[in-house]
């Protein structure tokens, strides 16, 4: 059976990264006989620049219609001042929001070979593996009312709305209480149940989904700034966090860094199953579109190569492939190659292209 692949390269090093990763799934095609079946299209500030929207209905449809979606990154300063509906960002919320894919996975591992590259003490990081589960379709990104308005007094008010609804907390709670039953067993829930309403719900509904569903899972509930610093003063405390959109989006960037390189971690954004048992999903890497170093050929491939491997995990449930791409990565690393955002003293730099030959080389 044909699996259809969507690549959206995006912007900026979207197109570098994502090229490596069609060289990994045509290698996938030709040695393991695997029938992925590539189509590529424009998301974020390339298509606004060509069709004058950050996604068309067209490419939107290709996606609803596809198994997985791969998108490397989108935004960029030429964008900055579009208006919001224009925005390369847009891009992505629509299609988080139209694909309904409520549970981004956004894993925060530190591979052994690059633990001396973060910030923290090597034993701090060395070896964390920590699990993520970010609300991605709910909360105050997308929450109504919001927006701007003038006030009589000629200033200005902006809005935004925090909302949560208890069905939306525990499709995304299943997940992370699923998930943690797959590795060590633990959930963290974080809210701020302490100041605002819709935090002491998300507490309520987790502890609630718990006592009914999930007593063999070990749950805690931490308030999300003590967990920010939490996740500085002792991460290898956590095994799966559950949080929501906002502070998913945070919580994420802060763990992304113990590992020591945002160029290495790859997301994975999940619907619900289908009658049929499907799942739509999108796969990108956590990392931005780095226009500074766009086409330079330096960027760091792996989050991008890593998230496909989760596409192998989560969408097609090739699992052994998977690991087989996840231990090909570490042998690469395991060998001193690095990319110049992971460059340490006596490794051996190499381009994007080259990261990619290597982790093919390696495969073979
Ligand atoms: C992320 C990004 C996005 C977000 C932006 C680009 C809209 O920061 O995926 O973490 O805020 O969700
Ligand atoms: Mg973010």
């Amino acid at each position: 059976m044909k699996k259809k692949i969507l690549i959206l390269a995006g912007d900026g090093i979207g197109p570098e990264v994502m090229n490596e990763v069609k060289k990994i799934i045509l290698w996938f095609n030709k040695n393991k006989k695997t029938d992925f079946d590539i189509t590529e299209e424009l998301a974020g500030g390339i298509s606004y620049d060509k069709h004058g929207t950050p996604l068309t209905d067209s490419v939107l449809n290709l996606a609803l219609q596809s198994d997985a979606v791969l998108l490397g990154a989108v935004g960029g300063p030429k964008w900055d001042k579009l208006e919001f509906s224009k925005k390369p960002e847009r891009a992505l919320l629509r299609l988080r929001k139209d694909l309904k894919l409520f549970a981004n996975l956004r894993p925060a591992i530190c591979f052994k070979e690059l633990s001396s590259a973060s910030t923290l003490k090597p034993e701090i990081v060395s070896d964390l593996d920590i699990m993520i589960i970010r609300e991605l379709t709910g909360g105050i990104y997308f929450g109504e009312p919001r927006g701007v308005s003038k006030l009589p007094d000629g200033s200005r008010k902006g809005v935004n709305t925090h909302v949560y609804t208890s069905d939306e907390i525990r499709r995304v709670a299943i997940t992370a209480f699923e998930l943690a039953r797959k590795r060590k067993n633990k959930v963290t829930s974080c809210e701020k149940s302490n100041v605002m309403e819709a935090g002491l719900l998300w507490r309520e509904e987790v502890e609630e989904l718990h006592k009914t569903k999930f007593k063999d899972v070990e749950l805690n509930h931490m308030l999300a700034d003590n967990c920010a610093m939490q996740l500085v003063r002792y991460p290898k405390q956590f095994d799966v966090i559950l949080t929501d959109n906002l502070f998913g989006d945070m919580l994420s960037d802060e763990a992304g860094m113990l590992t020591g390189s945002l160029g290495m971690l790859p997301s994975a954004s999940l619907s619900e199953r289908d009658k049929n048992g499907k799942v739509k999903a999108m796969y990108e890497p956590i990392h931005g579109t780095a226009p500074d170093i766009a086409g330079k050929n330096i960027a760091n491939p792996l989050a991008s190569i890593l998230s496909f491997s989760m596409a192998l995990r989560y969408s097609f449930d090739m699992p052994s492939e998977a690991t087989m791409l996840d231990d090909a990565v570490r042998e690469v690393l395991k060998d001193g190659y690095r990319t110049q955002d992971i460059m340490e003293k006596d490794r051996k730099k190499v381009s994007t292209s080259e990261m990619g030959n290597l982790v093919i080389q390696k495969l073979h």
